[in-house]
């Protein structure tokens, strides 16, 4: 049995939460592989709208196991604090299972992010300041430590020499903090985290391969947030990309089965970092309004946009996506006239490719199609769409090659729409 991936192709926040509950149903193990808590993946079912950040979106799915990936930062107050709120819900949830390579972000690890941001003035990254980037950088420097070394006998003798070192490059920036409280909350939710079993999950995986278990590995941020191919520096540590579900759990690429590649109806971006589609105009306005477009994470509101086909294209192409989801094409209802970016324009010249630089400085070249009225939140067949939803579905499928499998138009399990 191979390994499916679902991830997002732009730059985060297109529903990957959403669609990996609807889709748990099909699979025996859910395995988040990369991202930490920067991540805030919403779900919506039963009255209850609940966001994950660490913890992969199969949670409420009873008889599937839960497999958080070596590939991902694990924050201990902040996973302390969703198991608390997911205890709280009073619904049945499924088995967690924690990798002992999977690295955790320090106290210090956070203080260092804001402290960078922070000097970067207006170049800032836009960071969720969850301490991602440091603690990965402490990962490949080979400086982290690991959900493995909680129990170890030498903990907090590794823990006191990194927090050494970090201390010291906090003296190099101009930044005041206080960490005796949170370095003591810290220690405390350790105790949370010992409570899940820990395991070599490549291993476990493995063997449920071998087994012929269904696994869906969940991606987190999105592809042109990639550590590698997304507009850098304006990205973040990890690879977002199918290639991180192979290194975030594990898994040989010749494992791979289908790529579920998830994207919005329209585009939009939490952060700095270029966007060539963005709109400062009313449009961009009733996207964000009716799409309620602010970060799961940090509340921070999302910018909005037009779709851009090339960036789409090469998201595809980067990750070998072979089934794609359109998400919020409910949010387009009553846009008199929908924009597609087909090309950019870059010191006059047409491109259809996003270029190593410069793409602040890209103009986007717009094809116009209908929209339409019909509010399709109730929707629960698209034999009964619009006319012009059909139009825009196959227009896309014609310019991206790949076939839409699903459409969503709601954020609720049920608003889910097969083809
Ligand atoms: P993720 O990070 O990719 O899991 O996405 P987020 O949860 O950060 O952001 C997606 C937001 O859109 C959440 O508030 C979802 O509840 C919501 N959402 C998901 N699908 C749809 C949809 O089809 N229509 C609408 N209106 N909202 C949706
Ligand atoms: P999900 O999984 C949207 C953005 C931040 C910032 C940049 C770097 O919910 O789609 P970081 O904290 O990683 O150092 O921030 O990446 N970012 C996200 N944007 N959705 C996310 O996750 C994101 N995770 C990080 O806003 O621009
Ligand atoms: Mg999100």
């Amino acid at each position: 049995m191979k390994v499916d991936v679902l991830l997002g192709l732009q730059w985060g926040d297109e529903g990957k939460g959403k669609v990996v509950d609807v889709l748990t149903s099909k699979y025996d193990i859910i395995a988040r592989f990369q991202g930490g808590p920067n991540a805030g993946h919403t779900l919506e079912f039963d009255g209850i709208k609940h966001v994950l950040h660490t913890i992969p979106s199969g949670i409420f799915h009873k008889g599937v196991v839960n497999l958080i990936g070596n590939g991902v930062v694990i924050d201990p107050i902040i996973f302390q604090n969703e198991i608390i709120a997911i205890e709280k819900l009073d619904v049945t949830i499924s088995e967690l299972l924690i990798s002992k390579k999977a690295h955790l972000i320090l106290p210090t690890h956070k203080l260092i992010d804001a402290a960078s941001e922070k000097a970067k003035g207006s170049k800032k990254i836009g960071s969720t300041l969850k301490g991602i980037g440091p603690t990965y950088m402490d990962k490949t420097g080979r400086n982290g430590l690991r959900v493995g070394d909680i129990t170890s006998e030498a903990f907090r003798e590794k823990y006191e020499k990194l927090k050494k070192k970090h201390i010291q490059i906090l003296n190099f920036y101009d930044y005041k903090y206080d960490l005796l409280e949170i370095e003591n909350k810290w220690f405390q939710s350790l105790e949370t985290l010992k409570k899940f079993k820990h395991i070599e999950s490549e291993h476990y995986l493995h063997n449920a391969i071998k087994e012929n278990k269904k696994i869906l590995a969940e991606g987190a941020q999105g592809s042109l947030l990639d550590i590698d191919f997304g507009s850098y520096p304006f990205v973040t540590s990890s690879n977002t990309i199918t290639a991180g579900a192979c290194t975030g759990l594990g898994v040989s690429p010749k494992n791979i089965g289908e790529v579920y590649g998830i994207f919005k109806a329209y585009c939009t971006r939490v952060g700095s970092g270029p966007f060539p589609t963005e709109l400062f105009d009313d449009d961009g306005k009733k996207l964000a309004k009716v799409g309620n477009e602010f970060g799961a994470t940090t509340g921070r509101p999302r910018r909005c946009g037009w779709i851009d086909i090339p960036a789409l294209k090469y998201a595809i192409k980067i990750n070998g996506v072979t089934q794609l989801m359109m998400m919020k094409a409910d949010v387009l209802s009553g846009i008199r006239t929908i924009k597609a970016c087909t090309h950019y324009t870059l010191e006059d010249k047409k491109i259809d490719y996003l270029p190593f630089d410069d793409n602040s400085m890209l103009k986007p070249i717009f094809k116009e199609l209908k929209g339409w009225e019909m509010n399709l939140m109730k929707l629960t067949d698209l034999s009964n769409a619009p006319e012009e939803l059909h139009n825009y579905i196959t227009w896309l499928e014609n310019v991206l090659e790949i076939k839409i499998t699903i459409v969503s138009v709601g954020p609720d399990r049920k608003q889910t729409l097969f083809r």
